[in-house]
């Protein structure tokens, strides 16, 4: 949700600026725009309408002069359509001397604008931005003091924002304000960058600081200086990029989507990577924070993330119910945090996010230390909000994810959920040792069953490619297929823009069967028959129900289901597993469909329609 990149240096610039919005453009992909101080000391500002390609055409037909200061933005709207007078940097005060950029909203604009309407401002955006703007200028006029002007306006500003200014007036200085969106500082030699995340500037450096909650950046060449609102000395916490810029280039490949689907199984074996031995048993150091009689005492386990990661929650929920008995409920983090739950120091909330700053979660799991529950954060961003404000985190290790559309963050989060299961089972003693380690000896084997179906998945494009005139299709599981079910669909509907729906198969006739016509096609997760107490039957029993009305069918079945064919048009085959791991496996196809579907309907599916990854507002 809006990329921002802020840099001071010997570098060009503009350069590092571009790079740095090209690598944060799946924030937000509606605008650009920059400004710099130019070598002859006048502040220059360009922005554009639609992506970053159009704002680099506007730059080659105007160019911008030399320059080793300069912000940058990419903009998923809120306030005001996607226009160029709405782009981001938006200027302050009659002069313009003073550039800002924004990511959030701020909820009390009405009101400062309308103090600002009364002394005469003029407003050349509808945004809720150009108010700050337009107020530290103001501000400036009157103190002379940028550093102050700043401080005093973000210090009224209600509602989540990161803003970067420069001004015209301090061609050593950019100054930037966090609260309740994110802001990371990359640490140069003589040099220094601001973004919204490390992809902002990890070709530079890998050297960064998480900025905490209230507090304001003074950026120069030679130096970083953080203080909080109300101006005490920060003593910044750094931290070191554990991947770098080449992870998060395509490569050679189509899209960073395909390129991440083919990434996971180094997704899933670098978060299994120190935590799982090789005789199957866990270690979680990690989450010491939570005392062994702490976990015994837990009585109810809430998993709160949104979209895809709550998907992830719900194959959690499986594994770890099961396995250690804990009652464990799932629900959207904003839907958990409204409604008020009783929690207590014997609730456990895990929260799952791959940005960490998902602004919906980071509500819920304040909500919930407030009421004294202990939060654990199943994160894949280092230095992120959540797991800076969670007391204790289970880093996935899937490495930058640019694709819009969630794929290896999501099998590493139901890695990480099998892992925080196997963890609290042992700790509980809910189930035999022994088992536990059956379980986390075929976990071991993962990485490379994902591969194998990853390798066989040209089968699964071809179906994608040939589908793309369906107008609907339907997805069911029971179980841990279930929410593997819905997150086929959610691809399909943000890729593809089709209408799609995930339903447990033994709810269909209960109402969504209704749905089903002559060539109706549905997907079907088909669960193992080898387990004594397999749904597999139930499944085929629904597989028929559909057929019978004209369904056509494609399901997703171990290797070795010698019956399914019987009942499906197609059948795709994943290997082998512990039942409850499949969701790991069985996924991966609906990734690739959904691609190779919308691909075929040239989408664009990096970056699809009205969206932007990381969702910083609620
Ligand atoms: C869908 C998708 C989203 C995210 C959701 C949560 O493909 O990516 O549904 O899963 O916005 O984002 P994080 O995990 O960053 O909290």
């Amino acid at each position: 949700m809006c990329g921002i990149v802020g840099y001071i240096g010997p570098k060009a610039t503009l350069d590092v600026l571009i790079g740095g919005l090209r690598r944060l453009e799946y924030r937000g992909y509606d605008s650009a725009g920059v400004s710099v101080i130019g070598e002859d000391g006048r502040l220059e500002t360009r922005k554009k309408a639609g992506k970053l390609a159009n704002l680099v055409a506007e730059i080659e037909q105007h160019p911008l002069p030399a320059s080793h200061i300069g912000i940058g933005h990419t903009r998923w709207a809120t306030h005001g359509a996607a226009t160029d007078g709405n782009a981001h940097p938006h200027l302050g005060g009659g002069d313009s001397k003073l550039a800002l950029i924004h990511n959030g909203i701020i909820e009390n604009f009405a009101e400062l604008k309308a103090e600002l309407l009364a002394a005469g401002t003029q407003f050349a955006s509808e945004t809720d931005t150009e108010v700050a703007a337009h107020l530290i200028a103001a501000a400036y006029e009157k103190s002379g003091n940028l550093e102050q002007a700043f401080a005093s306006v973000v210090r009224r500003l209600h509602g989540a924002f990161t803003i970067l200014i420069v001004h015209q007036d301090h061609p050593d200085v950019v100054l930037a304000a966090r609260r309740n969106a994110p802001l990371v500082v990359g640490l140069g030699d003589g040099e220094n960058f601001l973004g919204s995340d490390v992809a902002a500037f990890v070709e530079h450096t890998k050297r960064a600081i998480s900025v905490g909650q209230d507090q304001i950046v003074t950026l120069r060449r030679g130096s970083v200086e953080i203080r909080t609102f109300d101006g005490a000395e920060v003593v910044p916490d750094e931290f070191t990029v554990d991947w770098d810029a080449s992870a998060a280039s395509r490569g050679g490949w189509s899209s960073f989507m395909a390129k991440e689907i083919a990434d996971q199984p180094t997704a899933v074996a670098d978060t299994l990577m120190g935590r799982l031995a090789s005789d199957g048993s866990v270690q979680l150091s990690e989450i010491d924070g939570l005392s062994h009689d702490a976990i015994k005492s837990l009585q109810r386990i809430y998993i709160v993330a949104c979209g895809t990661a709550s998907y992830a929650g719900d194959i959690a929920k499986y594994a770890i119910e099961k396995w250690s008995r804990i009652p464990v409920q799932v629900e959207l983090a904003h839907e958990f945090r409204y409604r008020e739950p009783v929690l207590n120091e014997h609730t456990l909330v895990v929260a799952i996010s791959q940005s960490g700053e998902t602004a919906d979660t980071l509500t819920a799991t304040r909500y919930a230390a407030e009421q004294g529950a202990p939060v654990l954060a199943i994160c894949n961003t280092q230095g992120a909000t959540l797991a800076r404000e969670s007391d204790a985190v289970i880093y996935t290790h899937a490495g930058p994810e640019v694709a819009v559309a969630s794929t290896k963050a999501l099998t590493a989060q139901i890695t990480a959920g099998y892992l925080l299961g196997l963890f609290l089972a042992s700790v509980r003693g809910a189930t035999p040792a022994a088992e536990l380690r059956t379980i986390g000896l075929d976990l071991l084997k993962m990485p490379g069953r994902v591969a194998e179906v990853i390798k066989s998945s040209k089968n699964v494009e071809a179906l994608g490619m040939a589908m793309s005139d369906a107008k609907s299709v339907l997805f069911l599981g029971r179980n841990v297929g279930f929410p593997v079910a819905m997150e086929g669909a959610l691809k399909l509907k943000e890729l593809a823009y089709i209408h799609a729906e995930g339903f447990a198969a033994g709810e269909l006739k209960h109402g969504p069967i209704a749905l089903i016509e002559e060539g109706q096609p549905v997907i079907v997760i088909v669960p193992s028959p080898r387990d004594a107490d397999s749904l597999h039957p139930k499944v085929i029993s629904n597989i028929q129900e559909i057929r019978a009305r004209g369904a056509k069918v494609i399901a997703i079945a171990e290797e070795g289901d010698t019956q399914v064919a019987a009942y499906a048009e197609h059948v795709v085959h994943v290997p082998q597993s512990v039942s409850v791991l499949a969701a790991i496996l069985t996924v991966i196809p609906l990734q690739v469909f959904a691609l190779s579907l919308a691909t075929a309907l040239g989408r664009d599916v990096d970056q699809p329609r009205n969206l932007a990854k990381s969702v910083t507002v609620e």
